[in-house]
């Protein structure tokens, strides 16, 4: 008898969702499995529980389409954080009812696509019966457990696009234009967007920037000739001392990050006297197709998953590790978050590039 797999992607989607989707799809067919794939993340596991069937011959065109097919959530139920990150405990009565559900359909083993809040939930489950496996995912590249996750290329792409087009209308006017990219509480889309586009100032979470030595970066290009510079600031960086700029919703209750790059920008201008603008890239950076990078690891993402489940080996995350995919314990990705080292290499080259980062 066929056996059954099962997926959910959750979170914050990124570009690649689709591909890893195919690939489970793909690979699991070739395994003798059949793949059930469940609606809006973690609350498509819930009563009443109708997952839907994908089957190979649906699969055509997965590859490059963006989003998720399956629905994804990063509120609501499952939400293991608040809007900055403060973590929120799950209902343990969900987990059962999740777990009941995934044994009443036959389940062999759930894979689990998301990032770090979407594998504590998987831990969750696991600890209630049920064999899950996770595929490491999300823009912000912020796992541990891995060298990459996927979609971190795209958005890495997409940034360094945006800096390709403000540099040339920056260099026509002499501005000084910030471009605000995400990333949450990492630096990493920032750090290689703004060394690949050019980026003549770089403000990560992970080093807490003061406005004088922003400012002389600007003012220092502006004697050595160079009218413009083009400025990449992390949502979560933040002025030594200060707090991280936020939105909050219409309604009061949740609370965003966003909003650095205005204050950069008019900080700047008040400053340096430079015409100065602000771009925010949002989520520009979550859509779209998954890069030719992206592609091939949600490819060997989404089979070695499958590989995993064949073996019996559960409980585990496929995992880049310099250029092989391995399994790592789920416990480890939840760990601890994966955070630019000031002193890394990336971060001393970018510096003896002259390039500053308001430190
Ligand atoms: O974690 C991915 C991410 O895009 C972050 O970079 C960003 O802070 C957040 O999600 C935005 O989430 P939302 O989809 O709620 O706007």
């Amino acid at each position: 008898m066929t056996e059954r797999i099962g997926i959910l992607t959750s979170g914050g989607d990124c570009p690649g969702l689709n591909a890893v989707i195919r690939a489970v799809v793909k690979a699991g067919q070739y395994s003798g499995f059949e793949t059930l794939g469940f609606r809006g993340g973690f609350e498509g596991l819930l009563t009443p529980c109708e997952p839907v069937d994908l089957d190979y011959n649906r699969m055509d065109g997965m590859l490059v389409r963006g989003g998720t097919i399956l629905g994804s959530a990063n509120t609501g139920v499952f939400a293991t954080k608040t809007g900055l990150g403060e973590p929120r405990e799950i209902d343990e009565s969900l987990l059962e009812q999740a777990a009941a559900n995934c044994k009443s359909l036959g389940l062999r083993a759930l894979i689990v696509v998301g990032g770090d809040g979407s594998l504590s939930i998987a831990n969750r489950l696991a600890e209630h019966g049920v064999n899950v496996v996770g595929v490491p995912k999300t823009i912000d590249n912020d796992l541990d457990a891995t060298d990459q996750t996927f979609g971190f290329d795209t958005a890495v792409d997409c940034a360094t696009n945006a800096l390709d087009r403000l540099h040339t209308t920056a260099e026509s006017h002499g501005r000084v234009i910030v471009l605000e990219v995400m990333g949450r509480n990492s630096g990493w889309i920032a750090l290689h967007s703004g060394i690949a586009g050019g980026g003549d100032v770089i403000l990560v979470p992970e080093i807490p920037f003061n406005w004088p030595a922003v400012c002389a970066k600007v003012m220092d290009r502006e004697r050595r000739g160079k009218r413009f510079t083009l400025i990449v600031v992390a949502e979560g960086a933040a002025p030594r001392g200060g707090a991280v700029a936020v939105h909050t919703t219409a309604d009061g209750r949740e609370v965003r990050l966003g909003g650095i790059g205005e204050i950069v920008a008019h900080e700047v201008a008040n400053r340096t006297g430079k015409d100065t603008r602000a771009v925010v890239l949002g989520h520009l950076q979550r859509g779209g197709a998954p890069t030719t990078f992206d592609r091939l690891l949600c490819t060997r993402y989404g089979e070695a998953a499958v590989r995993l489940i064949r073996d019996g080996s559960y409980g585990k995350m496929v995992s880049l590790h310099g250029t092989e995919i391995v399994a790592v314990p789920i416990t480890r990705a939840i760990g601890r978050p994966r955070r630019i080292d000031p002193d890394g290499e990336l971060l001393l080259s970018a510096k003896a590039l002259g390039i500053g980062f308001g430190d």
